[in-house]
């Protein structure tokens, strides 16, 4: 299949790059050149921009079957910055796919969409958005985009719930919340292909014993996680913050010491 990966340079899109692209003809778009093994894997069917651009985006998507749509600030920031990375660039990138005739949107929403959402046995993906942060909101408007998207002109699209995507679970909240590279890799591909009416939402984490977030709606797409956080539990030591981080499903964001940029920072 040929796609479109937004945010190559980034984390996730690097691992993904190095992982697809045998399987897949990748095209990246990024504001950062790709380096080394991005670089390697899409050669230079690349373009260095912002993908909030409709210009751009309809340049990005021509050709295209499938958009990965992962750039955006990965963290929280000011208001204004985050309806532009996380709403404008998903808005843009619909537009384009409408025109373009081009059908799958996988998107990496974030567990931040319903992180204020107390800690329970296993969250599904019923609960209503309660987002934790600014970051938080950008993500569930953007699922509302998709929502839109499948409503008014038939895209199709998965909305991952990302939770930790690293190396290795680092604290015990990511016990529960970890998603290895692997399982991501396995998540992208299921959901390229997946049959699916409308929005898929999916919790993006690994097989991990101690998991917070149902991994059934995953596995109806055909997502079957392999890696387990409990492998490395005895590499991370408890922590005096890790009660607190554990009683929301946003963790350390959710927490009422985090505080968010003011409204007018950008400004
Ligand atoms: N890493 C995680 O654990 C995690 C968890 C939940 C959700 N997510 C989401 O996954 C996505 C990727 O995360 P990541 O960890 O790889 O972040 P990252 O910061 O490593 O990569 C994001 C990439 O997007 C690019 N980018 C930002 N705005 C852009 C724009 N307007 N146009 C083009 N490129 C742009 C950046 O240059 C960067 O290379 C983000 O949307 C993030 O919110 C990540």
């Amino acid at each position: 299949m040929r796609i479109l990966l937004t945010g190559a340079s980034g984390h996730i899109g690097s691992v993904l790059t190095a992982r697809l692209h045998d399987e897949h003809s990748i095209r990246g778009v990024d504001l950062r050149p790709p380096e080394g093994s991005v670089r390697e894997a899409i050669g230079s069917d690349f373009i260095v921009g912002d993908c909030a651009d409709p210009a751009l985006a309809a340049r990005a998507v021509e050709g295209v079957e499938a958009v990965v749509h992962l750039a955006g600030i990965a963290t929280e920031t000011d208001l204004p910055a985050i309806l532009n990375t996380h709403v404008e660039t998903t808005a843009a990138l619909l537009d384009a796919m409408v025109n373009h005739r081009v059908n799958r949107m996988v998107y990496a929403s974030s567990n931040h969409a319903v992180g204020m959402t107390p800690r329970c046995e296993l969250l599904g993906i019923g609960v209503p958005p309660r987002p934790d942060t600014f970051y938080g909101v950008g993500k569930v408007a953007a699922e509302g985009l998709l929502s839109l998207y499948a409503d008014r002109h038939g895209i199709s699209s998965v909305a991952m719930r990302i939770g930790s995507f690293l190396e290795q679970p680092q604290t015990r909240r990511g016990l529960s919340t970890w998603l290895s590279y692997d399982d991501c890799t396995r998540m992208v591909r299921a959901s390229l292909t997946a049959d699916i009416e409308g929005v898929a939402t999916i919790y993006g984490i690994s097989n991990n014993t101690d998991a917070w977030w149902d991994l059934m709606p995953g596995r109806a797409l055909g997502y079957h996680p392999q890696d387990d956080a409990a492998t490395f539990a005895s590499e991370i030591p408890p922590r005096p913050e890790d009660d607190i981080e554990g009683a929301r499903v946003g963790g350390p964001l959710a927490t009422s010491a985090f505080r968010l940029p003011p409204f007018g920072e950008a400004r």
